[in-house]
């Protein structure tokens, strides 16, 4: 077979790091990927985004299978656009993937199937919505409605940064994506990330994993795309599994089908479990970055086949075989992320700390210039390890994280500190 990935990131890397170890494939091809997949994979020099000419290329290559790792080309449609050119994919439709792409949507729709939720109001004028932060008070979540890569959410603990950041949206920080916003109850408790492969009212679960949002150690800082993640969480026991597949999982499968716009592709939910119990933060259409990196580390079975099994009306029988180590990716990140930040900082050490077999790097903004890999994004690698234990992954990741460089490097320290202390008390 001939599988494409589509994006750029360490997400893209994992998923074409995967999809190359399986015995059905013959090639993998990228668009646009980085330099550690054009390594590991063709260069498709397409943006992810240039839905015609995807489609075009793919018709051309003949290629069996694509794979979309972001939401900007679901969202603009080009699951709609492969399907109707005949090409296979596993992604959503355009009308599905709103369940990402609006804020607005998702709420509402979560609330009509009561799906767990934080309670909400959604807004499109400066006014309505300083009076409604008057009358409930911090601290409170603002969220853009739609796409701004994980940035969009500003959790405000004065009224004072609460009516400034209401400013700024309806001000068009976020251009189009802030012309409506979401204010919503602050949620306490601690998120953890749940990923399913789903096909319209059915599903097969991804090992379950955690992120860490905000830029700094101690979950301080604004929030990112994701600083690292680990799999599986104890955060979520058997218990709390089977109540998100009850409660959130299958009743989003079935309200969407009813809804018109069935599910298929990746389903991720981000969940906050707390004194309030299980509930959804957002919903995203694909897999997470960096999820996805301690996910593969940890998938035994062959993805494109179970990928295939799904397209071809045989969910029944996938059963992903999971190992029983602990995978951890710690994001390196270029200073000043997620504002401004510089690129082209040569970067050293990665092959010195992929001697250990256990260390896989996955790249996210890296290029070539001039002959060396330097960094070309806010997050630049995620370094990944295996262990045991999740401390004894933990260990293994930093010593290697330490090892490699680029001006300006950072990083969080504590990846992995709330699981570390989780299991610790469990015993
Ligand atoms: P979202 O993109 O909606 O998942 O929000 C990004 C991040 O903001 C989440 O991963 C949480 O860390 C935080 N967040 C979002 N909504 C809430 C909430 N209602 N209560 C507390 N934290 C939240
Ligand atoms: N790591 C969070 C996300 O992919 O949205």
């Amino acid at each position: 077979m001939k599988v494409l990935i589509v994006g750029n990131g360490g997400r893209e890397h994992a998923l074409v790091w995967k999809v190359r170890q399986s015995p059905l494939v013959k090639e993998v091809y990228c668009a646009r990927g980085n330099a550690g997949i054009w390594k590991i994979a063709k260069k498709v020099d397409i943006s992810p985004t240039d839905i015609e000419n995807l489609a075009k290329f793919a018709k051309e290559e003949k290629i069996d299978l694509t794979i979309v790792g972001p939401e900007q080309p679901l969202s603009e449609g080009i699951a709609d656009t492969f399907e109707r050119e005949g090409l296979v994919i596993f992604g959503h439709k355009k009308e599905a993937s709103m369940l990402e792409a609006s804020k607005v949507y998702a709420k509402n729709f979560m609330k009509k199937y009561n799906i767990p939720t934080a309670f909400y109001e959604t807004f499109d004028n400066e006014k309505d919505a300083i009076s409604f932060v008057k009358n409930t008070g911090t601290p409170i979540v603002i969220k853009a409605d739609g796409l701004a890569a994980g940035k969009g959410v500003i959790i405000a603990y004065s009224e004072e940064e609460a009516f400034q950041t209401i400013r700024d949206m309806f001000a068009g920080k976020f251009g189009e994506a802030s012309k409506r916003i979401v204010i919503e109850e602050f949620l306490e408790g601690e998120e953890a990330s749940y990923i399913a492969m789903v096909k319209d009212d059915k599903l097969v679960p991804m090992a379950t994993s955690q992120d860490h949002k905000r830029v700094f150690d101690n979950d301080r800082g604004p929030n990112t795309g994701g600083m690292g993640a680990y799999s599986p969480t104890p955060v979520i026991t058997p218990e709390i599994e089977n109540e998100i597949l009850e409660r959130i999982m299958y009743p989003t499968l079935r309200g969407m089908i009813e809804e018109g716009k069935p599910l298929s592709g990746f389903l991720y939910a981000g969940l906050m479990i707390g004194p309030k119990g299980i509930n959804v933060l957002e919903f995203n259409v694909r897999m997470g970055d960096p999820e996805t990196q301690p996910i593969m580390r940890r998938l035994k079975s062959d993805l494109v086949e179970h990928i295939m099994d799904i397209l071809e009306g045989k969910i029944d029988r996938v059963k992903p075989e999971w190992s029983n180590r602990y995978a951890i990716g710690v994001v390196l990140a270029s200073k000043g992320y997620p504002g401004k930040y510089e690129t082209g900082k040569v970067i050293t050490g990665i092959e010195e700390v992929e001697k250990d077999s256990d260390i896989v790097v996955f790249h996210s903004g890296t290029d070539i210039k001039n002959g060396k890999l330097v960094t070309a994004g806010g997050r630049v690698l995620t370094v990944t390890a295996t262990g045991e234990t999740l401390k004894e992954a933990k260990d293994r990741v930093y010593k290697a994280v330490e090892k490699i460089q680029f001006e300006g490097k950072h990083y969080r320290k504590d990846i992995g500190d709330k699981g570390i202390k989780r299991l610790q008390t469990a015993l």
